[in-house]
C-alpha cells in the first residue's frame, strides 16, 4: 500500500519525506487555506519535496470551470494529480481529462455507486472518506471492501484512495482491505512508529550497554 501524507504543511510533508515512507501527497481547499499561502507558491514547494503524485483540487463545480483548472494545474508539475469533487460535472471533466492523459483523483466518495462512475469516467484514484462516514455511524471501512471487490470484479484500474483516516486503526484496515493508497494526517503516520514496548526496550537496552565495556568501535 503505498502512503501519502494529507498536509499542505510543508514542514510537515518535509519531515514525512525525511522518514522514507512516503510516496505522495493529497491537498484539499481546507488544508491549503490554513496554510495562507499562494496555492501555485505552495504547490511549487511541495513538488521540490516529494517525488510522487502530489494531489491539488479544483475549485469549480462545472464542467469547463474545472477543466480550465485542472489544465492550469497540471501544467505545473507532471506529478500533479488534479483532485476533482465527485459530482456529475467533475466527472465529465475527468473523462475528458482522462483522454488527455491528465491524472486525477476523484474526491468526496461516499458510496459504491459514486466509485463505481468514478472507474467508469476514467478516474486515476478515487477518495472515499472513511472518518467523515464513521462520523455519522456509517462503516467506512465497509466502503473501502465494497468498492475494491466491484474493482476487482471488472478489472477496473482506478486505484482506491482510503481519505479521511482518523487514527492508526483505519490505516491497518485499510491495507488488510487492500487498498492501492492511504492517506494519512502527520500526527497519524507519527503516531504509527510509535510502541511503548519499543520505547521500554530500548531503554533497557541503552542502560545495560553503558554497564558493559565492549565497544564496536
Ligand atoms: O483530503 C481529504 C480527506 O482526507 C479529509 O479528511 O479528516 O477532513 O475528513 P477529514
Amino acid at each position: 500500500m503505498k502512503i501519502f501524507i494529507d498536509s499542505a504543511n510543508i514542514h510537515e510533508i518535509r519531515e514525512a519525506a525525511s522518514m522514507g515512507i512516503l510516496d505522495g501527497v493529497t491537498t484539499n481547499p481546507s488544508l491549503v487555506a490554513k496554510e495562507g499561502k499562494n496555492f501555485r507558491q505552495l504547490l511549487d514547494e511541495i513538488v521540490q519535496v516529494v517525488d510522487g503524485p502530489i494531489s491539488a483540487e479544483v475549485v469549480s463545480i462545472d464542467k469547463d470551470g474545472i477543466l480550465r483548472e485542472a489544465r492550469e494545474l497540471a501544467k505545473i508539475h507532471e506529478n500533479i494529480v488534479v483532485k476533482i469533487p465527485l459530482i456529475k460535472e467533475g466527472l465529465k471533466a475527468v473523462r475528458v481529462l482522462s483522454e488527455e492523459g491528465i491524472n486525477t483523483n476523484v474526491t468526496l466518495c461516499f458510496s459504491p455507486t459514486q466509485a463505481l462512475l468514478t472507474a467508469k469516467a476514467g478516474g486515476t484514484y478515487v477518495s472515499p472518506f472513511i472518518g467523515r462516514l464513521d462520523d455519522i455511524s456509517i462503516d467506512g471501512m465497509e466502503l473501502i471492501r465494497q468498492i475494491i471487490g466491484i474493482y476487482q470484479n471488472y478489472g477496473y484500474t482506478t486505484q482506491v484512495l482510503a481519505a479521511s483516516i482518523r487514527h492508526p486503526l483505519h490505516v491497518v484496515q485499510a491495507a488488510l482491505a487492500g487498498a492501492d493508497v492511504c492517506t494519512i494526517p502527520f500526527k497519524i503516520i507519527d503516531q504509527m512508529f510509535q510502541h511503548p514496548l519499543t520505547a521500554s526496550g530500548l531503554e533497557t537496552f541503552l542502560n545495560d550497554w553503558k554497564k558493559n565495556e565492549s565497544k564496536l568501535v
